[in-house]
């Protein structure tokens, strides 16, 4: 059913099929195939309650399954988690309606939904795929043997306390309302990527972005590590920090040279604003 939006699929889903969900997804962490031997011991359901669910999860697309050891083995898929997510943001009051994908990057889908005010937020679907997975493993020196879901959950994390720290400490970022497995709801910011925007205040962005930055490595003990002008935007005036997941410990200074080398190459190419990296990093850091 591949005309199906994220929100169609969703209302498909009933009780008993989101139980299933969830116990093949907690079974993910211990491994990647799940046997419906298992699923018929972890669940209680008999074989003959079980089959026609799985099958229907399986022809939703919910679910992947192949033949291992002579039996049929399942693995949930990004829209299955994508699903859970949405469904736990609707009981907690978050979410109430999914609207129309944004933005798709390499590791995420990033939609507008609705709270319950019918008030516009954002959703970001974290999705570690087998082509970035490789890359990121190489990177973060993740552990061979986890799985995608548990990377893609991981980073909704992340990046759900890097928002979270960074707000709080009054930072310029997106206000997160909350989290649910691979997904983050936040603030919709109504501007423009810092790249397409023609700033009339150029000078004051750019301490925005630098005081934030400020906040994170202070208060938080965070270094951004994607800063850019691709992970910047600005409304009415002011910059907002987005894209966070990759946030990394003040002891991976390189990453903050870089970070603070992209922002000012940006600004001196652009507006031809010329800041001495050293004196901006001292600044940073919070030296006086
Ligand atoms: N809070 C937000 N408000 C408005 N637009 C957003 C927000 N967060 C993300 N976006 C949009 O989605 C795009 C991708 O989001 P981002 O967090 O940079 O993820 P990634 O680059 O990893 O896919 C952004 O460039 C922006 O256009
Ligand atoms: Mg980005």
């Amino acid at each position: 059913m591949p005309s199906l939006t994220l929100a169609e699929r969703a209302s498909l889903v009933g009780p008993l099929d989101y139980k299933i969900l969830k116990t093949i997804y907690s079974l993910h962490r211990n491994h990647e195939w799940i046997m419906t031997s298992e699923l018929v011991e972890e669940t209680g359901l008999r074989l003959n309650e079980l089959q026609p669910v799985l099958l229907r999860l399986y022809n939703l697309r919910l679910l992947s399954k192949q033949i291992i050891s002579g039996e049929y083995s399942y693995r949930i898929t990004f829209t299955a988690l994508d699903i859970l997510a949405i469904k736990k943001l609707y009981v907690e009051k978050v979410l109430k309606n999914l609207g129309i994908v944004i933005g798709v990057g390499k590791e995420s889908e990033v939609y507008v939904g609705y709270n319950f005010n019918d008030e516009p937020l954002i959703v970001k679907f974290h999705r570690v795929g087998k082509r970035s997975y490789k890359n990121i493993r190489k990177i973060r020196n993740i552990q061979k043997d986890k799985d995608w879901t548990v990377i893609s959950v991981e980073n909704a994390e992340r990046e759900y306390q890097a928002l979270d720290c960074v707000k709080k400490n009054y930072g310029y970022v997106p206000q997160p309302y909350g989290k649910a497995y691979n997904a983050v709801a936040m603030e919709l910011v109504e501007g423009r990527e810092l790249y397409k925007s023609e700033l009339t205040n150029p000078e004051e962005i750019l301490d925005q972005i630098l005081s934030t930055i400020r906040i994170a490595y202070n208060e938080c003990k965070m270094i951004h590590g994607d800063l850019s002008e691709y992970n910047v935007l600005v409304k009415d005036g002011t910059a907002y920090v987005i894209d966070w997941p990759q946030w990394s410990s003040p002891e991976n200074e390189d990453l903050l040279i870089r970070d603070i080398d992209h922002i000012l190459a940006y600004f001196y190419k652009k507006y031809e604003i010329d800041k001495d990296v050293d004196a901006v990093i001292d600044y940073i850091k919070g030296k006086p």
